[in-house]
C-alpha cells in the first residue's frame, strides 16, 4: 500500500549548495590528483617534462578549490550545510550495526559507509591543505621545511585515490542510478528512498535566503584574494 502511494513521487535528497560543493570538490580533486601523480611518479614526470607548468596547474587548482569552497560557504544555504554536517557526524546504533555488517541496519539520509567516507574525505581535505601549504612555504623558508610533510601529502594522495576510485566505482555500478540522480539533480524517487534510507524523513525543498550585502562583500573579497593568489603562483612559477 505504502509503496503504491509513493510511486512517481520525488523527494529532495541534496540541495543546490550540497551539489555545488560536491561538483567543486570532485572537479578540483581530479585536477589535483592527476597533476599530483605527474609530480610524484618519475616516469610520468619525464613524459610531461614541463614540471613548472604541472606544478602551476596543481597550485592554481588548489587555490580555485579553496576559493570556491569558501564562496559556497559564504553564499550558499549554510543552515542546510550545518544540518548535513550534523547528520554525517552522528552514528546511531543502526549505523554501528551497519559497520559490523550486522543487517538489518536501517539508514537515515546517509548510511554509515557514506558517513564514514564523508568524514575521512573531510579530514583528508584538511591534511592536503596543511601539508600542501607547508610544502609551498618550505620552498621559500627553510625553517618551515618540516620532516614528513611530503610523506603526509603523498600518503593522503594514495588513501584519497583509493577511496575515490571505490566511490566512483560504486556510483557508476548497476542499480546506482538513483544515487547518481540525487547528487546530480537533487531528487530521488520516494520508493527508492523508503527502501534504501527508511529512517530518513525528507524535508520539502526550501528556498535558501538570498545573501545580503555583507555576504556579497565577503564573497567579493574572497574572490579577489583567490585571483591575486592564483596570479602570484603563475608569476612566481613562470618568471
Ligand atoms: C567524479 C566522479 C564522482 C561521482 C560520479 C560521484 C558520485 C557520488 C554520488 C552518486 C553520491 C551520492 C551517494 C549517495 O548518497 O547515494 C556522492 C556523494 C559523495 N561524494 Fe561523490 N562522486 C564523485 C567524486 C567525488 C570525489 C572526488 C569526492 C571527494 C574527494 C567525493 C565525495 C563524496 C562525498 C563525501 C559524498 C557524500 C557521502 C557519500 O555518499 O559517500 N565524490 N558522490
Ligand atoms: C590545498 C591543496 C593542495 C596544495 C596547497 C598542494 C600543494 C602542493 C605542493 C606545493 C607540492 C610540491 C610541488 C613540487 O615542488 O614538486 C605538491 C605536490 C604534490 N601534490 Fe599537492 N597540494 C594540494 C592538494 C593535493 C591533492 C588534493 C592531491 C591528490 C589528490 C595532491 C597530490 C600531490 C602529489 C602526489 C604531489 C607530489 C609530491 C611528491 O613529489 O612526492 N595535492 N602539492
Amino acid at each position: 500500500m505504502a509503496s503504491e502511494a509513493l510511486r512517481g513521487v520525488r523527494v529532495a535528497r541534496f540541495g543546490a549548495t550540497e551539489r555545488n560543493l560536491h561538483t567543486i570538490h570532485a572537479l578540483a580533486f581530479v585536477v589535483m590528483f592527476l597533476t599530483g601523480i605527474v609530480l610524484y611518479v618519475p616516469v610520468i614526470a619525464q613524459v610531461f617534462s614541463n614540471r613548472p607548468l604541472t606544478k602551476g596547474i596543481h597550485l592554481v587548482a588548489a587555490v580555485a578549490w579553496l576559493t570556491a569552497v569558501a564562496l559556497v560557504a559564504i553564499l550558499g544555504d549554510r543552515a542546510a550545510l550545518r544540518r548535513t554536517r550534523r547528520e554525517l557526524e552522528r552514528f546511531d546504533d543502526d549505523d554501528l550495526r551497519w559497520l559490523r555488517r550486522d543487517f538489518p541496519a536501517p539508514a537515515g539520509r546517509f548510511n554509515a559507509g557514506q558517513k564514514a567516507h564523508a568524514l575521512v574525505q573531510a579530514a583528508l581535505a584538511l591534511l592536503f591543505t596543511v601539508s600542501g601549504t607547508l610544502l609551498w612555504l618550505g620552498e621559500r623558508n627553510t625553517e618551515l621545511r618540516l620532516p614528513g610533510t611530503i610523506a603526509l601529502h603523498d600518503a593522503s594522495m594514495l588513501l584519497a585515490g583509493v577511496l575515490v576510485a571505490g566511490h566512483i566505482w560504486i556510483a557508476i555500478s548497476p542499480g546506482k542510478q538513483p544515487s547518481l540522480e540525487g547528487i546530480l539533480r537533487g531528487t530521488v524517487s520516494a520508493d527508492w528512498a523508503a527502501e534504501h534510507h527508511p529512517k530518513w524523513r525528507p524535508r520539502p525543498p526550501g528556498r535558501p535566503p538570498r545573501p545580503g550585502p555583507a555576504r556579497l562583500a565577503a564573497a567579493a573579497i574572497v574572490t579577489g584574494a583567490g585571483l591575486v593568489l592564483a596570479a602570484a603562483f603563475c608569476g612566481w612559477l613562470f618568471t
